[in-house]
């Protein structure tokens, strides 16, 4: 990975974290994107304990579409081409809550921001560059909900999540068929059940104590980041795109994940709504 340039989304907590360690000790120069300073100065510094890890941070609130087009901005200008997009970050919230655009957080943090991110990093990744989307088994459950993509009317955290997820498996497909010719590769993965910050409010700290009663029962967060850190280096992935992966290997999603009529459907509702702001 030496003289490689690698993004991880959420790069300090969890499994982001754990990404961003895993492919510096590789040898990949690392950005951090973080939305928080303080956090992001806090993981830069605990990963900076090894002093041969290359890394930079970069702020970047994935629910703002300034945000990520001067995140882009910044990175673009600095490195010519990006070799690893990991786009980890993620957000669950038993309240309805929306983005500076005015999206429901989940679709808007979830999908849409990376949506917008990768379509502005893509024209600085070309022949072996690699994207890997960290979705989620709760896609399985979900469905997108284009008659109110916003879930105005029925939210739930589930519904929420679960819609995320699809969208970030639809995203997978859709984006793989389209960069193909360009040797650029796209796939995802679901971590399985993981003891990390997910869904812990980071002002309040509700949910905290529950997330620690399960901590035993789930995999730290280097064993969730396997697959995604996998499908970032691993050789015998290279060639392989628009794939979902569990455990390092392709895995059964759902049949309305593979509806490439509606991973279209997705891809046009999603580009009309970051170019309309
Ligand atoms: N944990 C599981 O069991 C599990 C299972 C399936 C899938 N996943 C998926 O795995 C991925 C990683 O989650 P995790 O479990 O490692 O959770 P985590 O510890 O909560 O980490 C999530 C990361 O996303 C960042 N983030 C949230 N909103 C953001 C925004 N608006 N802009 C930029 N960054 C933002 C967080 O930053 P802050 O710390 O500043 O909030 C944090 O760095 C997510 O996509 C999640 O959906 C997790």
């Amino acid at each position: 990975m030496e003289g490689k340039v690698a993004i991880v989304t959420g790069a300090n907590s969890g499994m982001g974290l754990a990404t961003a360690a895993a492919l510096s000790d590789a040898g990949a120069k690392v950005i951090m994107l973080c939305r928080n300073e303080e956090r992001g100065k806090e993981a830069l510094a605990k990963l900076k304990e090894k002093e041969e890890r290359q890394l930079e941070l970069i702020l970047c609130d994935l629910g703002d579409y300034d945000s990520i087009r001067g995140f882009a901005r910044t990175v673009k200008a600095k490195y010519k081409k990006i070799d690893i997009l990991v786009n980890n970050a993620g957000f669950i919230s038993l309240d309805r809550q929306e983005t500076r655009e005015g999206l429901e957080r989940q679709f808007g943090i979830n999908h849409i921001g990376h949506f917008l991110l990768t379509m502005l990093l893509l024209k600085n990744m070309g022949e072996g560059s690699r994207i890997v989307n960290v979705a989620s088994g709760a896609h399985k459950v979900g469905r997108i909900h284009f008659e109110d993509i916003n879930l105005k009317k029925h939210y739930n955290v589930i519904t929420a999540y679960s819609q995320s997820k699809l969208a970030n498996v639809l995203f997978t497909r859709e984006l793989a068929r389209r960069v193909a010719k360009r040797g650029i590769t796209v796939n995802c993965c679901h971590p399985g059940a993981v003891a990390t910050n997910i869904g812990i409010d980071r002002d309040t700290g509700f949910g905290k104590t529950v997330t620690g009663l399960l901590k035993p029962f789930f995999q730290t967060p280097e064993e969730g980041a396997r697959t995604a850190i996998f499908l970032a280096m691993d050789d015998s992935v290279k060639n392989v795109s628009g794939e979902y992966f569990y455990r390092c290997r392709i895995a059964k999603s759902s049949k309305r994940s593979k509806d490439m009529r509606l991973a279209r459907k997705l891809f046009v509702l999603s580009k009309k709504l970051v170019m309309k702001n």
